[in-house]
């Protein structure tokens, strides 16, 4: 988190990588968890540029979660948006509380992965969502990256798409993991 302080300023330059087909790829992944005028938490979501711009496409609040207060002082202020301070491991969120959650490049920094995951499966209401959206570690550029991070004293503790499947399967969120364009994969899982 020390990291993300001082690096948040660079980090609002280049968070907004976003493009509309992107938009559209990750709202189709959410629409049968949000509802119009529903509830998404954006789980170490940063400066709130994924946030901003799903509002829109789901019509629906998304709340920004980050325990970096550099990071969020960079979340947009628009109605649809809301940035809270908190952690993955505690959420501030009653149980029930939101449609899904979206983690994008930020689960490897959770210092306790259990802990989040018990936090997702309580914070979503039945029937919800769980998304991440992580890499893949193996290849010799990601090995390099996960030896920056833990220079950096970040945990640096990634999954392969297995090891996330079967992660959330431990905790009882069955879903599936599929591979995107380079290194990145995502989970789509359901609460029960
Ligand atoms: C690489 S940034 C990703 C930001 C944004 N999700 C994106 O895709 O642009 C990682 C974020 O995870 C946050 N983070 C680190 N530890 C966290 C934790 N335990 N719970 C929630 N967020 C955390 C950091 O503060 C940072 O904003």
């Amino acid at each position: 988190m020390g990291f993300f302080n001082w690096a948040a300023p660079a980090f609002n330059k280049l968070a907004d990588r976003w493009s509309p087909d992107n938009i559209d790829e990750i709202a189709a992944w959410l629409k049968p968890f949000v509802p119009v005028g529903g509830r998404l938490v954006d789980i170490g979501g940063g400066t709130g540029a994924l946030a901003s711009k799903l509002s829109h496409a789901l019509d629906a609040e998304v709340i920004v979660l980050d325990p970096t207060p550099e990071m969020i002082r960079y979340v947009p202020a628009e109605p649809l948006v809301h940035a809270v301070l908190g952690s993955a491991e505690h959420m501030p969120f009653d149980d029930d509380w939101a449609h899904a959650v979206i983690v994008t490049d930020a689960f490897h920094h959770f210092r306790d992965q259990d802990a989040a995951a018990r936090e997702m499966a309580r914070v979503v209401s039945p029937g919800g969502g769980i998304v991440i959206v992580e890499l893949d570690p193996r290849g010799l550029v990601m090995r390099m990256i996960v030896a920056v991070e833990k220079l950096l004293g970040e945990p640096g503790a990634f999954f392969t798409a297995e090891e996330m499947c079967a992660f959330f399967g431990r905790h009882g969120i069955e879903g599936d993991c599929t591979e995107m364009i380079g290194p990145s994969y995502r989970f789509v899982g359901t609460v029960r």
